[in-house]
């Protein structure tokens, strides 16, 4: 099997790239942090704040958390409800980042992710993919790009599916995960030593699909 892990902060533009790449090279693409915004939403529901200040495993074991691909798209399901669109709040990424820094979540979701990837021919979007999921992984990527233009593209997502959203309350929230991504002990965001830099500031979409698919074919050849 061959699998390509895709790694960096939130709203580089990682998603869009790694589905179009996907499509063209006949993989599935695997959606890590959705894993996490399922985890998280289960204890937003549980009325939990971003503290946590609760027995993260008694909440954990009440939660059974799947992943479906539905026509090519990932679904994720949280005790059998599909929460793929719920999972795209503010308070849920705020929430998934909460979780995500707890070793308890992190161990609960490694199994899952490594097995897909065992079975399947994966582009794997995530945090820690290359340095802790994957570290065998047949190539990995670090997709980077600026703070601004992550808050400009997340922006204009969120508008577009028609939520009530400022720029600013974005911009600090890209700021406050990368801060909480980068910053934990545990799995914290950063390169894996043998990753390839792919910096997407400045390109649409679609030139960065084209530049990574280029790059993906390269080096598997
Ligand atoms: O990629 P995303 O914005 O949907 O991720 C949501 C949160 O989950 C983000 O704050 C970081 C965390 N995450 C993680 O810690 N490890 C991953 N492999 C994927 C996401």
């Amino acid at each position: 099997m061959i699998s390509i892990a895709l790694d960096g902060p939130a709203g580089a533009g990682k998603s869009t790239v790694a589905k179009g790449a996907a499509k063209a090279l006949g993989f599935i693409y695997v959606d890590t942090g959705a894993l996490y915004r399922t985890v998280g939403l289960k204890f937003l529901r549980e009325g939990y704040d971003t503290k946590l200040n609760c027995d993260i495993d008694s909440v954990l074991k009440t939660i059974e958390v799947d992943i479906k691909f539905i026509d090519g798209a990932q679904h994720v399901f949280l005790n059998g409800e599909d929460v793929s669109e719920e999972i795209r709040t503010p308070e849920a990424s705020m929430m998934a980042s909460a979780v995500s820094a707890k070793p308890p979540v992190r161990a609960f979701l490694l199994e899952m992710q490594r097995k897909l990837a065992r079975e399947n021919n994966v582009l794997m979007d995530g945090r820690d993919i290359g340095t802790v999921v994957l570290p065998d992984a047949t190539l990995k990527f670090f997709v980077t790009a600026s703070v601004e233009e992550r808050a400009t593209r997340r922006y204009k997502e969120l508008k577009e599916k028609g939520m009530d959203v400022s720029y600013d309350d974005i911009y600090k929230d890209i700021e406050t995960r990368d801060y909480n991504d980068s910053q934990r002990d545990i799995a914290p965001l950063k390169p894996a030593e043998d990753s390839i830099m792919f910096d997407t500031t400045g390109n649409t979409l679609q030139e960065s699909i084209d530049k990574l698919i280029t790059i993906i074919k390269e080096r598997l050849n």
